[in-house]
Parts: C-alpha cells; sequence; structure tokens
C-alpha cells in the first residue's frame, strides 16, 4: 500500500525532517526546509518470504576495462580521464550563465558524427538550441533535439527510438517524475530522475550526462546526494568577468580528481587552451612590485599564474584582508608567520591578493609565491624579474619542499623564465633531471626577506 506521507527535506542537503524547523541541523542553512510530500510504500519487515541467492565471485578474475568514447575535445577528455564510460552517469556543474549548455552542446557536435546522442533541454526550447548550434558552427551535426521534462516520456523515448549513446539532461533542475507531488527542482524530485536516469544509462549502455545548477555557496543546487549518485562530478567555473573557463574534475570513478581542462570563451563559443600558462601570464609586466608568477601544478600539468598583492595603509581600526583565488584561511597563516618569525607587521594594514585570471589556487605550494608578493609589495621591491617561486611554507618559517619540481620548472623555462625561488632540494636527488632554470634554493623565509629587503 502506497501511503501520502509529508516530510520536511533541507533543499541544500536533503537532510529529512519529521517537522518543519527554520534552520537544517545538517548543513546549517536557514529556511532551506521545505515541506515535500512523497508516497512511499508502508515499510514493513522482510517477514517469511526468502530471497533469491546472488553469485558470489572470487575477486581474482578478468577485469573488464571501462570501454571509453572519446569526444576529441582534448581538454574535456583530459578531465573525464579519458573520454566518456559506457553505462556512466556524468554531472557536470556550475553557476548559471557560466557556459554549461554550450559546453555539452560542443561536446555532442564533437561526438554525433560518429555516435548518436540525445540533447534533451528542460529550460530552452527547441528554436534556441538550434540557434546556439548555429552560432557554434554546429547546425548540421545529426544531434536529435527535444524540450521535454517528464522523465517518463523520456525514457520511453530513448528505450522506443533505438538507444542513444551519449543523452545529456539539460538541467536535471527540471526535470521531474510525475508519481511524485513535489516541484521540480525539489530534492525528492532531482534524486528521483536523477536515480531513474543512471538507471537508463546502466540498463542501455549509455552516458547520461546531467547538467546542474550551482548554489550560492558553489554546491550542486538541492541534493549533495546527487553527487553520491554519479560516477564523476565535473564543475565548470571561471570568472564572470574573464574569459576563461575551467572545467574541474572533483570525483571521478573512472579516473583522476585533480585534473583541470581550460577553455577560453569566444563569439563561436569555448576554445580549447592548450598551453594555459601563456594565457595566464599574457598580461603579466615584469617590475612591478607586490607580483609573483606562481609555478603550479593541476593534476598532471603545470600551470603558472601570477599572483598580486596589495598592502596599503589602513582605514579601518580592524585592517581588511580580501582574497580572490585562494584560501583566506591560508592567508592569514602566512602573514601570521611573516609577523612572528620574520618580525615584518601587516597589523595597521590592509592586504588584498589576488590570482590573476580567474584562476583558483588550492596548493599549499603558493605559499612561498604568496609570500613573495607580500613581502614584495610591503618593501615596494619587485620580485627579480623572469622568476618563477613555489614552496610551501610551515609555521615555523620554513620552506617545505614539494612535489612535482621538475615539471615545474621545466614548463617555467619554456615560457622563457631563466630563475625560479625554490625550496631546498635533497643534496643527491638522482631524479632531478637539469634544467637551464637558475634555481635559489631556501630553507627559510628569513632569507626571502633578505633577498627582497630594499639597502
Ligand atoms: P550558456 O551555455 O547558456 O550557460 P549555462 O548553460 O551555464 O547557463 O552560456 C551563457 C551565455 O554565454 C550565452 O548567452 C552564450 C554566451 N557564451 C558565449 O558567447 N561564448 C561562449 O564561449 C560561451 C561558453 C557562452
Ligand atoms: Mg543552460
Amino acid at each position: 500500500m502506497a501511503r501520502a506521507a509529508a516530510r520536511f527535506v533541507c533543499q541544500d542537503c536533503g537532510a529529512a525532517y519529521r517537522k518543519w524547523q527554520g534552520r537544517c541541523d545538517g548543513c546549517g542553512e536557514w529556511n532551506t526546509v521545505v515541506e515535500e510530500i512523497v508516497r512511499e510504500a508502508t515499510p514493513r519487515g522482510l517477514g517469511a518470504d526468502k530471497g533469491r541467492s546472488i553469485d558470489l565471485v572470487d575477486l581474482d578474475g578478468p577485469a573488464l576495462n571501462a570501454a571509453r568514447r572519446k569526444t576529441g575535445l582534448i581538454e574535456f577528455d583530459r578531465v573525464c580521464g579519458g573520454g566518456l564510460v559506457a553505462g556512466s552517469a556524468l554531472l557536470i556543474g556550475g553557476d548559471p550563465g557560466i557556459g554549461k549548455s554550450t559546453l555539452v552542446l560542443q561536446v555532442l557536435g564533437a561526438l554525433a558524427p560518429s555516435t548518436p546522442c540525445v540533447y534533451i533541454s528542460g529550460e530552452e526550447a527547441v528554436d534556441q538550441i538550434r540557434l546556439r548550434a548555429a552560432r557554434l558552427g554546429l547546425a548540421k551535426a545529426p544531434i536529435r533535439l527535444a524540450a521535454a521534462t517528464n522523465i517518463r516520456n523520456i525514457l520511453t523515448t530513448i528505450e522506443d527510438s533505438g538507444p542513444a549513446a551519449v543523452l545529456v539532461i539539460d538541467s536535471i533542475q527540471t526535470m521531474y517524475v510525475d508519481s511524485l507531488d513535489s516541484a521540480p527542482g525539489s530534492v525528492s524530485q532531482v534524486r528521483a530522475s536523477a536515480h531513474e536516469l543512471i538507471r537508463l544509462a546502466k540498463r542501455v549502455g549509455a552516458t547520461v550526462i546531467l547538467v546542474g545548477h550551482v548554489t550560492k555557496d558553489g554546491m550542486i543546487a538541492g541534493p549533495r546526494v546527487l553527487e553520491h549518485m554519479v560516477d564523476t562530478v565535473l564543475y565548470f567555473e571561471g570568472e564572470r568577468g574573464h574569459q576563461f573557463r575551467l572545467l574541474r574534475a572533483v570525483k571521478n570513478r573512472y579516473g583522476p580528481t585533480d585534473e583541470i581542462g581550460v577553455f577560453e570563451m569566444t563569439d563561436g563559443g569555448l576554445a580549447e587552451v592548450a598551453n594555459p600558462s601563456a594565457l595566464f601570464l599574457s598580461e603579466h609586466e615584469d617590475g612591478v612590485s607586490g607580483a609573483a608568477v606562481f609555478a603550479g601544478m593541476e593534476g598532471t600539468r603545470p600551470v603558472l599564474v601570477e599572483i598580486q598583492a596589495l598592502v596599503a595603509p589602513t582605514a579601518f581600526s580592524t585592517p581588511r584582508r580580501a582574497v580572490v583565488g585562494w584560501d583566506s584561511g591560508r592567508l592569514a597563516m602566512v602573514l601570521a608567520v611573516l609577523e612572528a618569525r620574520c618580525g615584518l607587521s601587516f597589523a595597521s594594514r590592509d592586504v588584498y591578493l589576488n590570482v590573476a585570471g580567474g584562476m583558483r589556487i588550492t596548493e599549499p605550494a603558493a605559499d612561498l609565491a604568496v609570500a613573495a608578493a607580500l613581502v614584495s609589495a610591503q618593501f615596494d621591491v619587485p620580485v627579480p624579474p623572469d622568476h618563477v617561486v613555489f614552496g610551501e611554507i610551515g609555521l615555523g618559517g620554513e620552506i617545505r619542499r614539494v612535489g612535482h619540481a621538475e615539471p615545474r620548472l621545466r614548463e617555467a623555462e619554456k615560457l622563457g623564465f631563466s630563475g625560479a625561488i625554490t625550496p631546498k632540494r635533497k643534496k643527491a636527488d638522482p631524479s632531478r633531471k637539469k634544467t637551464g632554470i637558475v634555481a635559489r634554493e631556501m630553507s627559510r623565509l628569513q632569507e626571502l626577506l633578505e633577498m627582497l629587503r630594499p639597502d
């Protein structure tokens, strides 16, 4: 027997309650708990009926490698771990207007000549999608198209019209399962719709790409549960005023999770950026104080970005610390270490830190580059020209070694840099091959101050 039951579900994290409450205990958000009506089967025990016995197999046996379909968009394939996997579900999240629909349409456009593709949009009319395709130069791509939101109809269509190898649902928040009473976009609808689509993917061996919106604090809207259900979660991100877009894998059952793909927005759609460092540094000027070039790693790829700092006398009783593209907690730590271990005071000064180009850095290896930018801004002395910087800073003021020193230096050399400020390397490290870069190796933060201190 089915019975209708009311429950109260947080639209942010999916936590369910019996009674309404103003604040969700799960995620701490206010006013996100909403009543949802669900028809659920009356809970029963298993009773005396016996189940069917499941075949258990040995761990030691042949494992089939997941069949992959390369899209031909190299940046996209890299982030997916080498292409789309048949029978898997992939979620692409991002802010509204960031370019998700454009990206998926370009992916389908690249696949369509060889693979049956279906694009279902719950947000745009067929005409709008055709116009976009024309703008992207994909008007003739053999993509099958529909504007629909009812999951039951979508499943039937896919099964009847011969299975699609790749199915795009844009977006999962607009879809609904007609056996549920709650509104599209609510947690139970999003969860149920995704569940049906993922089952379809496994059943017919298709790849399902779900597009999802992100809430103000950067989570895939509604349910984080969605992230658990799919095999791969990619985030499409970038600063609104910038033309760069980054595709970042945050979960991938079929590949690494630290890869990024870099795209540039153009009138004709997203263009792949094969050499992101050159793009991020295109406006970098030598000889300006308060800037340091960080030699970072994104997944397997070295990426050079400029870190800018501004230190100015404060007009407030509590000085401001503003960060774009980096972690503010880490900035506080680097400032504290500079104060406590090197005697450099920022107490009556505002500090602004910016990662140029709209890039977001998560590596601790950026500590030293941030410190170099801060010290350079404070002393008003530029970091030596043609130098890159990387290294982690410890609370004692020591500079710690970080991984992938070689690829970082090689990338810097490729882009015309001649020097580097790096952590001290191990004496006999046979893995270190020679690059043409002259490295100034440091083991303590004080050495950086000595180098930049004006006479
Ligand atoms: P859209 O793909 O619709 O974003 P989303 O699906 O994430 O909401 O793109 C938003 C707008 O940006 C749209 O008007 C088209 C424009 N755009 C470009 O002009 N060039 C590009 O390369 C991209 C990605 C978008
Ligand atoms: Mg869209």
